[in-house]
C-alpha cells in the first residue's frame, strides 16, 4: 500500500525522530499547528492585548468544528474538556419521577460513569449496559433503553479497544424510546466521518488533542438548535449569557443556541491550535483519512496476530476506528519501554494500543508490532 499522505509527513517534526502511533491519545502536532500557537503567543509579546483577535480565532474554531461534523457554527460550544461538557449537560438536567434514567455503557471513557453516577443524589438512576465480548451488541440498547429514558450517553468508539459503535441505528432506537442520544465523540472526530444530522445525534463532545491534532484546553459540544433553546444550564458565566459584553450583574439571559453553554474566558491558545489542525484535516478530507486509516487498521489486526500478538475486540477494521488494542499485561511498563525505543504508543490498563492517523505507514506499523512482540517475548 502506497502512503497518499506522505508529502504531508515533512509537517510533524516528531515523524523524523519517532515512530508516532499514539493518536488515541494525543495526535502528532504539525508545523501549522506550532506556527498558530506562536502567532497567539506573539501577538500577546508585540501588542500587549489581543482579546479580539482571540476570540475571532475562538470563533474560526467552532466553524472548523461545525464543518468537521456537519452542523452549523451556533449549534457549537467551547469549553475546557470533555469532562467539563458531560458535567455542563449532567448538571442542566432534571430528573424526574418516571423520566430518571440515565443509559451509559461500561466500555464508556470512566469520566462519562463519572459524571452520571454524581446526578444520583439529584434523582437520576443510572444503568451501565454491560458489554459481551468486548463489544455492546446493538439489541441491548433495545433492552436498556426504556421509556423511562432521560438520555443515552454512549461513545462512538470505544477508547479502550476501538469498538466502532453504528450510531445511525441506536439512535433511531433510543429516539424510538422518547431518550435523548449523546455521543462522546473524542476518539472519533477526525479519524471516522461523523454528520451529526444524517446520525441524529442530539449532542455530542469532542476535545482536540487526539485525531483532531491540536492541544489540551478546549473542546467542542454541539447541541441541535432546537433542543438548546429549551436549555437552562446552571453550570454557566459570563460567555454563555446573550449580551455578554453589557457587563449586567442581574441579568440571566441565555444566549441562543449552544453558546449558552459556554461558561468563561476559553484556551485561546488551543483554539488557535486547533483552527489550524481542523484546516488540515479538512483539506485532506475525513472521508479520505478515514479509508486509509481502515486499511492501517485492518493490517494492524492481521500482522498482530500474525506476530502472535491477542487483539482486545473486533477483529473486522469495519468494526473500529483506526486504534487497536494488544493485550499486554504491564502495559504501562512496556509502553515506556517501547518509547526508550522512539516509538510512542499508548498503555490503558493492560492493552497496549496502535492508534495511526493519515501521517503515518505501514511500515511504521510494522516495527512498532516487531519491537512490540520482542517486548512481549511473544515471537
Ligand atoms: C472517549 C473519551 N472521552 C472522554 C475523555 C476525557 O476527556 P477530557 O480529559 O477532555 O475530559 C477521553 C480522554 O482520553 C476519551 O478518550
Amino acid at each position: 500500500m502506497d502512503h497518499p499522505y506522505a508529502s504531508y509527513r515533512s509537517l510533524f517534526p516528531v515523524l523524523a525522530s519517532k515512530i508516532h502511533l499514539a493518536s488515541c491519545s494525543q495526535g502528532a502536532i504539525s508545523k501549522t499547528v506550532s506556527e498558530a500557537m506562536e502567532e497567539y503567543l506573539n501577538s500577546l509579546l508585540t501588542t500587549g492585548v489581543n482579546w479580539s483577535q482571540s476570540i475571532q480565532e475562538v470563533e474560526k474554531a467552532k466553524k472548523g468544528f461545525a464543518k468537521l461534523i456537519g452542523a452549523e457554527p451556533n449549534e457549537i460550544a467551547v469549553l475546557g474538556s470533555v469532562s467539563d461538557i458531560f458535567s455542563t449537560i449532567a448538571t442542566s438536567l432534571s430528573f424526574e419521577k418516571g423520566k430518571n434514567k440515565i443509559v451509559t455503557t461500561d466500555m464508556d471513557f470512566p469520566t462519562v460513569g463519572h459524571v452520571w453516577l454524581a446526578q444520583r443524589k439529584f434523582g437520576a438512576n443510572v444503568s451501565f449496559i454491560p458489554s459481551q465480548q468486548e463489544v455492546i451488541p446493538i439489541e441491548y440498547y433495545e433492552r436498556f433503553v426504556t421509556s423511562d429514558t432521560l438520555i443515552t450517553s454512549i461513545s462512538h468508539i470505544c477508547y479502550f479497544n476501538g469498538f466502532k459503535q453504528d450510531i445511525k441505528a441506536i439512535a433511531e432506537i433510543v429516539h424510538r424510546k422518547g431518550s435523548l442520544l449523546f455521543v462522546d465523540a473524542y476518539q472519533s472526530a477526525g479519524q471516522v466521518p461523523i454528520d451529526v444530522k444524517k446520525m441524529d445525534i442530539d449532542i455530542l463532545a469532542a476535545g482536540t488533542r487526539k485525531y483532531m491534532l491540536g492541544i489540551p484546553g478546549m473542546a467542542f459540544l454541539y447541541m441541535k438548535t432546537e433542543l438548546a433553546e429549551k436549555w437552562k444550564p446552571r453550570v454557566t458565566g459570563w460567555f454563555g449569557q446573550a449580551n455578554h459584553s453589557k457587563f449586567d450583574i442581574h441579568q440571566l439571559t441565555p444566549a441562543p443556541g449552544a453558546r449558552r453553554f459556554e461558561t468563561g474566558t476559553p484556551s485561546f491558545i488551543s483554539a488557535y491550535a486547533a483552527t489550524a489542525a481542523i484546516r488540515l484535516l479538512l483539506e485532506i478530507g475525513v472521508e479520505n483519512i478515514s479509508s486509509y486509516l481502515n486499511e492501517l487498521a485492518q493490517f494492524t489486526l492481521d500482522y498482530g496476530q500474525e506476530k502472535g500478538l491477542q487483539v482486545v475486540g473486533p477483529l473486522s477494521a469495519d468494526q473500529r476506528g483506526a486504534m487497536t488494542a494488544f493485550y499486554a499485561e504491564n502495559a504501562g511498563q512496556i509502553e515506556s519501554i517501547m518509547k526508550e525505543r522512539n516509538i510512542i504508543v499508548s498503555a490503558r490498563n493492560d492493552v497496549i494500543r496502535i492508534a495511526p492517523h493519515f501521517y503515518n505507514t505501514k511500515d511504521e506499523i510494522r516495527q512498532a508490532i516487531d519491537e512490540l512482540a520482542t517486548v512481549l517475548n511473544t515471537k
